[in-house]
Order: structure tokens, then sequence, then C-alpha cells
């Protein structure tokens, strides 16, 4: 028996009125519960998938439907059991989460003391319980982005979709974000996101679409995504001086650092924890002070862009 397809887009297409095709014959299918990473660079098309699966633009060509039901046709309907969270959340800097969450209950029609309820559940699971009377205004970034979820989740879907939900946020907003979303996969929600962090989908996703100038290269599941992402994390570091075993020792000590392999007398192979170029120039800094002279250091990959463009090639080799 097949699983339940829970959303779906069938040759979609959208064109803009200046030439653009930003979404170019897209069609995939979600199951129910999957958690679905929607990755690609700058400009791939994913904030334009996204507008067309929540209505807020109409597609060009194709269709995208959410439970069988056309998005852009009954959008009320298809609509009712989705929350979603797209671009920048609304400046509410005056208002608390319990007044901004009441004013979203009585929009979406809940009794009174449902309403209150919710209000304690959301929070509680976004975790801003101990915020609740205090002003949005004073919150930080990441408490804001997860008072959006609170307010995407207050009328319970099964389906959320969610444009870039760790941009801008620090290392710790990222990863209470990662948590948030580990939760809804537990509850057997089904989780749509979009990024262009390879390494923050592996992290949460158990399948990942990859989409370049607006087509669907691959979908493909999450642990092909982690070998992929070993490469972004090899690290060759030539040193002045003649690396001894200690020394080596001595960097695995190092927080950003999982492996070091010595290659020669003078050079080493660091695996990083983590895929992020940004992280590299700290963790040389770190290698530095901890009294190592660095003549040149060559990331094995470091350009995502290259890795889609591979990706592509080897579609079409195939062919
Ligand atoms: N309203 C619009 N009018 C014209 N072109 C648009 C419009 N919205 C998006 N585009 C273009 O469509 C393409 C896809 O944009 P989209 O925002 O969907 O990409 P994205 O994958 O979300 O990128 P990012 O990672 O930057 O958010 C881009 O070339 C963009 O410039
Ligand atoms: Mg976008």
């Amino acid at each position: 028996m097949s699983k339940d397809i829970v959303m779906e887009t069938q040759n979609l297409v959208k064109k803009f009125g200046d030439g653009v095709t930003a979404v170019d014959d897209v069609s995939f299918k979600i199951e129910k519960g999957e958690v679905v990473g929607y990755l690609g660079p700058n400009g791939a098309g994913k904030t334009t998938t996204i507008k067309i699966m929540t209505n807020l633009i109409k597609p060009t060509a194709g269709h995208a439907c959410i439970n069988g039901i056309d998005v852009n046709r009954h959008p009320k309907e298809a609509l009712k059991s989705v929350g979603s969270l797209i671009g920048v959340p609304g400046v509410y800097s005056y208002l608390t989460p319990t007044e901004l969450l009441r004013y979203f209950g009585k929009l979406y029609g809940l009794p009174k003391q449902r309403i209150d309820e919710r209000i304690k559940e959301v929070l509680n699971m976004v975790n801003l319980s101990d915020w609740k009377d205090s002003k949005v205004g004073t919150f930080s970034t990441g408490m804001e982005r997860r008072l959006a979820i609170a307010k995407s989740i207050f009328h319970e879907p099964s389906i959320l979709i969610l444009d870039e939900p760790v941009l801008g946020l620090d290392p710790e907003g990222i990863k209470e974000m990662r948590e948030l979303i580990k939760s809804f996969q537990e509850k057997d929600v089904t989780v749509f996101l979009s990024s262009h962090l390879l390494d923050e989908v592996s992290k949460v996703c158990d399948s990942v679409i990859f989409l370049y100038d607006g087509r669907v290269v691959e979908k493909d599941s999450v642990e092909r995504i982690d070998e992929i992402m070993k490469q972004y994390r090899l690290i060759d570091v030539e040193l002045l001086e003649d690396i001894r075993k200690s020394d080596l020792k001595d960097m695995k000590k190092i927080e950003m650092i999982d492996d070091v392999k010595k290659i020669d007398d003078s050079r080493i192979r660091v695996t990083k924890n983590d895929g992020d170029p940004g992280t590299t120039a700290e963790m040389l800094r770190k290698i530095v002070e901890n009294g190592f002279d660095i003549v040149s250091y060559t990331p094995e990959k470091s350009d995502l862009e290259d890795f889609y463009v591979s990706l592509i090639e080897e579609k079409e080799g195939a062919r």
C-alpha cells in the first residue's frame, strides 16, 4: 500500500513578468509525517514554490495540492490543515505573545477557553512561556521566530511549511529551531522547510529535494547528504613546523575539530564538526592560538554552488 501523499506539485511553473522563470516544471510528492528539506542556492525558486503552495501567488502552469486539494483553486479548504512561516514576521513590537496569539485565536474563530488553553500549549512548545507577557519588541531574533512558529501552529495544523526557518538566527537559535522541528516530527506533523544550508537540512530532515535554477535536480534521502557533507568538512592545513604526535592531540582538543590526520611532515587533514564555511575561519584562528603557524589551508570543497553543478552534471551524464 502506498503511503498518504499530503503535499504534491505537478509540473509547477512560475514565470514573472520580466522573463524570469523562477519555478520550472517542478514535481514532487511528500508523504505524511516526512520532514523534507527544500534545498537550493539563492534565487533557486524556493520561496516562489512556497508562496504558490500557500496561495500567496498563483502558478503560471501546473498544480500544487495539499491533501489532494488544489491549493490555488480551493485555498481555504486546502490550507485548513497548514501552518506556514514565510518571510520576515510582522512587527508586533508593542504586543505580548499572549495578546498576539489571542488575536489570532479570535481570527480562527476559536472559543475563548480554547484560545487560553492553546496559548499555554503553544508557548510551552516554543519555549516562550516565561515571556508570555513581555513585549515582543524586547525579543531576540530567535525568540521572535519561535513566536512566529507558535502563531503558525496555533490551529494545530498537520502540515508545516517553513521558508528558511533558521535564516538570521545565531547558533543557539538554530539549535532551538532544530529541536522544535524535531518535536513536530515526533507528533507526526509533515514539515516542508526551505534552506540554502545543506548542513542544516541534513541535521533535521528525512529527505531532501534539491532545487537549482527553478528545477528539481534530485530528491534523495538524508544519508546521502551526510556523505556529501563530509567533503565540506575536510580542510588540509600546511604548518610552518613539522608535526609531532602530541600536536595532533592538542589540535583534537579544539572544539570545532572532529578529527586530525597527518598527511606528511608539515601537513594535516582536519575534519571539522560541521560543514559551515563560516566556522572555518574560527577554527583556523584557534589553531593559531594554540601556537601553530599556518602557511596555507585548502578546503577540500568550499562552494555549495560547485556541489549543485556537480549534481546536475552527474544527472545529465547518467541520461
Ligand atoms: N515578484 C518577483 N518578480 C520578479 N522576479 C521574481 C519575483 N520573486 C522572485 N523572483 C525571481 O525568481 C527567482 C527565484 O526567486 P526565489 O525568491 O523563489 O528564490 P529562493 O530560492 O527563495 O532564493 P533565496 O535563497 O534568495 O531566498 C529569482 O531569480 C528571483 O529574482
Ligand atoms: Mg527565498
